[in-house]
C-alpha cells in the first residue's frame, strides 16, 4: 500500500514529467486580501495571476496547498468530525497553467495518473461537466460541450455526468476569477452495494463513499463587484485535488481518518484518554456514546492542525477576525475532547510535536516553531478550560427546547463559547438557539463597545461560579473578599483589568 508520502510524491513527479515547476505551499493565513482571511483552495494565493495583474514566473506549476475552509463561501466547519471526509485544514494538490494549456491536456493528465500512475479502478471513476445556464441571472453561460468531448476519449459517456452551476462553475468567492469545472468522482463502496445502486446517483449527494476527489476548473471569467462576469485576459487551468481523499481512495479506506494521515494522532489521542477508536465509516451523531468518542477523535485530529499550522503561519488566536475563526476551532476541540474523552488538562498542545514530525517534509515551518505553537495552543487551551466546566453546567440546567438568545449571549460573552459551539450543544440535545435574540444582545454589545471607543476587552476568567456580588460599603471600607471572574481591557496602549468581587466596599455608579 502506498503511503500518503509517497502518493504525495507521485502527484508531483508525474506533472514535472509534465513540465511543471514544483513551488512550496503559501501560508495558509491571508495577511493583505479583505476579501479573504485564509487560503481556502489550490488557486488562491495564484488570484492575482489569473486576473492579469501579475506576470507568473513559470507558465506551469504544481503543488500541495494548504487549505482552510472555515469561513466565507466555503465552510465546513459543521461537517468536520461528525463526517469522515470534510476537514478544516486539508491539502488541495494542483497543476495549474497560466495561460498556456487549457482542458485537452488537463484532461488528459487528469486521467492518466488517475488510472495509470495510481491505479485506480476505471469502473469506480465519474465526472461531471458544466451543463450550462443558458438563461440564469442573464448570464447565458454554455454548456461545455469540449470538456465533455474531451471526456469522452478516455471514459464512457454513461460516466460523464451534467452538473449544475453550484456543483460545476467555480468561484473563489463573491468576487474574483471563475470558470466551468469538471469534477472526478470515485465510488468507495463494496462490489456488492454498487450491485445494488448505481453510482451515478450517488455522485454529488453528500454520500460518504461517493466522493468528488478532483476538480480542474477552467478559468475563463471574472465576477466583479456589481456581480456581472467578464472575461479573463487569458485562460487557465486551475486544479484541485483533496490529497485526504485520494489517500483513502488509493489506500483502499472508507474514512479519511483511517488512512496513515490521520492514524498517527487518532492513536495518539486513543492511547491518552483509553478509549478505543472504532473506524470505518460514520454514523450519525445520534447514534450513542460509542459514535461521539469517534466523532470527538476525529474533531480533535482534525481541528489541531488548522490550529497548528495557522499559528505556524502567523494567525494567533484571539478575538476577532482570523484569530477568532482559530479560537473558535480550537474551543470545539477542547470542547468535544473535554464532554467525550474526559480530558480535563491541556491535550491539543502534546499533539503538536507529533504533528510537525509527520510534516517535517511537507510543512517544516510548523516543526521550525512547535515550541512556540505549542505553548500558545496550551494557554488557550488551559484558559478555556477554566470556563467551559461552568458554561456547560449552566448549559445543562437549561430546561427548554429554545435556549434563549441572552443566555446564549452570556455562554458567549462570560463564558467564552462561540456561538456556534452552543448551537452544536443545542443540536446535540435536539434544542435549539434563538438566533434572533443572540444576534440582537450582539447587536447591543457592539454598539457599547462602539460608544467606548477603541476599547477592547478579553473574555471574562470565570474564578468562581457566583453571581452576586455583596455590597458591604455602608458597614466596612476594608473587606476581606475573593475574585469571582475577571478580564483585561484595553484602551489604545494601556491595559487595566476589570475584577468582580465577591464581597466589596466599592459603590458602583453610573452615569
Ligand atoms: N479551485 C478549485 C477548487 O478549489 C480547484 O482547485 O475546487
Amino acid at each position: 500500500m502506498l503511503t500518503s508520502a509517497q502518493i504525495r510524491q507521485q502527484f508531483l513527479d508525474f506533472f514535472k514529467s509534465k513540465e511543471h515547476q514544483i513551488v512550496p505551499s503559501a501560508p495558509m493565513v491571508v495577511k493583505n486580501d479583505p476579501t479573504l482571511m485564509f487560503i481556502n483552495s489550490g488557486m488562491a494565493p495564484f488570484k492575482e495571476i489569473f486576473l492579469g495583474n501579475q506576470p507568473a514566473k513559470y507558465k506551469r506549476i504544481a503543488d500541495t496547498q494548504k487549505c482552510l475552509r472555515v469561513s466565507g463561501k466555503h465552510n465546513d466547519l459543521e461537517e468536520v468530525g461528525v463526517d469522515t471526509y470534510h476537514h478544516t485544514m486539508f491539502e488541495m494538490l494542483g497543476n495549474w497553467s497560466f495561460g498556456d494549456y487549457f482542458k485537452k491536456e488537463a484532461i488528459e493528465w487528469a486521467w492518466e495518473l488517475l488510472t495509470s500512475v495510481y491505479g485506480l479502478k476505471k469502473d469506480r471513476l465519474y465526472v461531471t461537466v458544466f451543463e450550462g445556464d443558458p438563461d440564469g441571472s442573464g448570464e447565458k453561460l454554455d454548456f461545455d460541450q469540449e470538456a465533455y468531448d474531451y471526456w469522452k476519449q478516455w471514459i464512457a459517456e454513461d460516466r460523464i455526468l451534467r452538473g449544475n452551476k453550484k456543483d460545476n462553475f467555480w468561484e473563489m468567492g463573491e468576487t474574483g476569477p471563475c470558470g466551468p469545472c469538471s469534477e472526478i468522482h470515485y465510488d468507495l463502496r463494496s462490489d456488492e452495494e454498487r450491485r445494488q445502486q448505481d453510482g451515478k446517483d450517488l455522485v454529488n449527494a453528500s454520500h460518504p463513499q461517493v466522493i468528488e476527489i478532483w476538480n480542474n476548473v477552467f478559468m475563463q471569467y471574472n465576477r466583479k463587484g456589481d456581480g456581472t462576469l467578464e472575461p479573463l485576459p487569458q485562460k487557465h487551468v486551475d486544479t484541485g485535488m483533496g490529497f485526504e481523499r485520494l489517500c483513502v481512495a488509493l489506500q483502499g479506506k472508507t474514512s479519511n481518518y483511517d488512512t496513515d494521515v490521520f492514524q498517527p494522532m487518532i492513536q495518539f489521542i486513543s492511547s491518552m484518554c483509553g478509549v478505543k477508536y472504532q473506524g470505518g465509516s460514520p454514523l450519525s451523531l445520534e447514534e450513542g456514546l460509542g459514535v461521539r468518542t469517534d466523532i470527538a477523535m476525529r474533531v480533535m485530529a482534525d481541528h489541531i492542525r488548522a490550529i497548528s499550522f495557522a499559528i505556524a503561519d502567523g494567525q494567533l488566536p484571539s478575538n476577532n477576525k482570523a484569530g477568532y475563526v482559530i479560537r473558535r476551532i480550537l474551543r470545539r476541540a477542547v470542547r468535544y475532547a473535554y464532554s467525550f474523552l474526559n480530558f480535563k488538562e491541556p491535550i491539543l498542545c502534546r499533539m503538536v510535536p507529533l504533528l510537525a514530525d509527520q510534516f517535517v517534509n511537507v510543512f517544516p515551518e510548523l516543526k521550525a516553531q512547535q515550541d512556540f505553537v505549542a505553548r500558545v495552543i496550551q494557554e488557550e487551551e488551559t484558559s478555556f478550560f477554566r470556563t467551559l466546566e461552568l458554561g456547560i453546567k449552566k448549559f445543562e440546567a437549561i430546561n427548554e427546547k429554545i435556549i434563549p438568545g441572552d443566555f446564549a449571549f452570556e455562554l458567549y460573552d462570560t463564558f467564552g463559547f462561540p456561538i456556534d459551539l452552543t448551537q452544536l450543544m443545542a443540536r446535540e440535545q435536539h434544542m435549539q438557539v434563538d438566533m434572533e435574540g443572540f444576534n440582537k444582545c450582539m447587536a447591543e454589545q457592539k454598539s457599547r463597545s462602539r460608544h467606548a471607543a477603541t476599547v477592547t476587552t478579553d473574555d471574562w476568567i470565570v474564578v468562581k461560579d457566583d453571581d452576586n456580588s455583596e455590597f458591604v460599603g455602608y458597614d466596612e471600607l476594608e473587606t476581606e473578599t475573593e475574585i469571582v471572574k475577571y478580564r483585561k481591557v484595553k484602551k489604545g496602549n494601556k491595559e487595566q483589568y476589570q475584577i468582580v468581587l465577591s464581597r466589596t466596599p466599592f459603590y458602583a455608579e453610573s452615569g
